[in-house]
């Protein structure tokens, strides 16, 4: 008696295995995430996210330039802004000449057809490290909203191609949607952070921009008043279908590995792209097994990424980004 069908067959050489494969990473997945500073040469480590760097825009000109050499062709920006300028009103988020806007313009000069995407949210800004307007204990909505609006506008003016709201307020891509369409902007895109959730993996990220909840007394310490809570999966449906109807060219979830049961399950229900962003924790974490000698770096990257590519994303916000690339090219 033999077995009824051998699968090992497909397996046997690896010239077998790669003309049956199903998920092939390329350099059109990925979106790079960008930290900037202000200030001229500098290039500063993260602490906790090693071989990652804050650079300035003279630096961030060479890094679009280098990047759309290695074939990676989006990049997500994120500002880290000085304490005097934070307060609870996003006014320096709004100033034409800001780093932000500064940002878009260098990347969009160094490389024209680079795809720049644009953080919006308030927590780089505020002064109390919450994603909105802070007032009696609580993170006002619709007031933030607003701004957040404005926000997005200013990025377009400034060049963006793409606004990523990153703040779960509701109705927040209906009022950003709107007011680029009344301003003229009708191409400018919108990456909606749908299905966000209140992460603890969100951690290095918040060291990179300096951009944590403060510890002050009657200011939340935490994001779950508007970022889902992680045991819920119906509402992360719910979220995203509510932020297409609002006007999301692309929708999001965030992090990545944790939450691939909820990637699958929108990437059935709804007929735009999917992307999901693999965040500074799950990088951090990868880093850190590595260098203890505890995970085989690159091998351990390359399963990761597939696996979020294989749950169904269309595209892939990492800071693997350029290591991945050179690997596989
Ligand atoms: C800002 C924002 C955060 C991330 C992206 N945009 C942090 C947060 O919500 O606290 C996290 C990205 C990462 O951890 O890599 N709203």
């Amino acid at each position: 008696m033999y077995p009824l069908r051998r699968n090992r067959r497909l397996r046997t050489s690896e010239s077998m295995r790669s003309l049956v494969r199903e998920t092939i990473l390329s350099p059109n997945d990925f979106i790079v995430p960008l930290f900037v500073v202000e200030g001229k040469g500098v290039k500063e480590e993260i602490a906790s996210m090693p071989n990652y760097y804050r650079l300035s825009l003279d630096l961030l000109e060479k890094e679009a330039k280098e990047l759309w050499k290695l074939g990676l062709k989006s990049v997500l920006l994120f500002v880290k802004v000085d304490d005097k300028l934070k307060d609870n009103t996003g006014k320096e988020a709004l100033n034409p000449d800001g780093l932000m806007q500064r940002a878009i313009k260098t990347v969009k000069n160094a490389v024209p057809e680079m795809l720049v995407m644009t953080d919006v949210a308030l927590d780089p800004f505020s002064a109390y490290g919450h994603d909105g307007i802070v007032s009696e204990g609580l993170i006002l909505n619709d007031d933030s909203s607003a701004v957040l609006a404005e926000m997005s506008l200013s990025h377009a003016q400034a060049g963006a191609d793409v606004i990523a709201p990153s703040d779960m307020m509701d109705g927040r891509i209906f009022e950003i949607r709107t007011l680029l369409e009344d301003e003229g902007f009708h191409n400018t895109g919108i990456m909606a952070y749908s299905a966000k959730y209140a992460s603890a993996f969100y951690g290095p990220f918040r060291d990179a921009l300096d951009s944590a909840p403060v510890d002050l007394k009657n200011i939340p310490k935490d994001k779950k008043t508007y970022q889902m809570d992680f045991a819920n999966r119906e509402e992360a449906i719910r979220e995203t279908i509510m932020d297409i109807e609002e006007g999301a060219d692309i929708v999001m979830v965030k992090p990545g590995l944790c939450y691939l049961d909820i990637v699958r399950e929108i990437k059935n229900e709804v007929n735009i792209p999917v992307a999901v962003y693999q965040v500074s924790g799950e990088y951090s974490m990868l880093k850190a097994a590595a260098e203890k000698g505890w995970l085989d770096h690159d091998a351990v990257m390359l399963e990761q990424i597939t696996a979020i590519k294989r749950a169904g994303a269309s595209m892939i916000a990492s800071y693997f980004a350029k290591d991945v690339v050179k690997i596989i090219s």
